[in-house]
């Protein structure tokens, strides 16, 4: 039928009249809060980058995560910045580093929270690489062993999902071999099968004091031309053990994101970065935009394009939006 017997007008005429229509719904159960947690008590620094992200010393990012769950959050993705850095990361994998003491203090006193941890060696290396260095490369098969103890450091501690995000190869069987064979068999991984090398990250940098001393990631993260490889990775994570697969940035990558749904029968996860947050409250300061409806047009978007799960530093104001009771 053509117009003028078919008007698609007609089913955009009220605002209930769209909702019963709506083809996408976003929840906050499909959000996962990023928190950088630091050492000291009773810290709380904004990122200058990041208006409204903070790092948290353990006893605050207990705190806020008492104040997320409010919001109906359910799952944080935590990364550890510690106190010092050397050239094999060893704070990273140690007992009782930065994460490892949160894990278990969270695990004490918060009930009900999914605790995923990234594993990757940036934070933790005086180099800011995601490895172990040699003469000016990152080395693959040496790193492994190094990401093996990190995620099993981190499944003693508590985790209840561990996050890979060096872009190794070979990392998620490996850790999935570390973990089986300590017994851990039920703690799941969420790879970042598809991470690109993308400007997006800089402010994450800012946060985790993580930007490379020398050179960048192209060696090991994925160019942002390419889609076909970003399937292939993810293949060979979900053939290694991966339990849910991520792509990373989202907005940029939308369509990797639509093109993973289809191919794959896993969740998937869209991380939608630092500098997809910077960005959206820069212009909202400036009022050149409206930061509000342009994070839920965003993070709709995402969705939309296939993500189950939807890796966001908005998590917090989206979930204010999406349940108003609650704020
Ligand atoms: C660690 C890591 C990075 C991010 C998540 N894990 C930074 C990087 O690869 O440089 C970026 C997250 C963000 O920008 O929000 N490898």
């Amino acid at each position: 039928m053509l117009f003028p017997s078919y008007r698609p007008r007609r089913l955009r005429k009220t605002k209930s009249i769209r909702k019963i229509i709506q083809e996408t719904d976003l929840s906050v159960s499909d959000f996962i809060y990023p928190m950088f947690v630091i050492p000291g008590n009773g810290v709380k620094e904004e990122i200058t980058s990041m208006p409204g992200i903070f790092r948290y010393s353990i006893d605050n990012t207990i705190k806020e995560i008492k104040e997320i769950k409010e919001l109906g959050i359910q799952a944080v993705l935590l990364f550890g910045i510690p106190e010092k850095k050397d050239e094999h990361g060893s704070e990273g994998y140690n007992e009782n580093g930065i994460i490892q003491k949160a894990l278990r203090k969270i695990k004490e006193e918060i009930k009900d929270i999914v605790l995923i941890t990234d594993v990757c060696m940036c934070e933790y290396t005086s180099h800011g690489h995601c490895g172990i260095v040699k003469d000016g490369e990152v080395e693959n098969d040496e790193t492994l062993q190094y990401l093996g103890r990190m995620a099993l450091s981190h499944a003693k501690a508590g985790a209840d999902i561990v996050a890979p995000s060096d872009m190794m190869d070979g990392r998620v069987g490996v850790i999935r071999e570390v973990l089986d064979e300590n017994g851990f068999q039920n703690v799941a991984i969420m790879s970042y099968s598809a991470k690109y090398a993308s400007a997006f990250y800089g402010p994450f940098r800012e946060a985790a004091h993580s930007t490379p001393l020398f050179g960048d990631r192209h060696g090991y993260q994925m160019d942002p031309p390419n889609i076909r490889e970003a399937l292939r990775e993810i293949s060979l994570d979900i053939q290694e053990g991966a339990d849910i697969v991520m792509i990373k940035p989202a907005l940029s990558y939308l369509d990797v994101i639509k093109a993973a749904k289809e191919e794959f029968d896993y969740p998937i996860a869209a991380y939608s970065v630092s500098g997809e947050y910077s960005m959206v409250k820069a212009a909202g300061r400036l009022g050149w935009v409206d930061e509000t409806k342009l994070m839920m047009e965003i993070l709709t978007s995402i969705k939309r394009a296939g993500a189950d799960i939807i890796i966001t530093y908005f998590a917090k104001d989206a979930a204010s939006i999406l349940n108003p009771s609650k704020r």
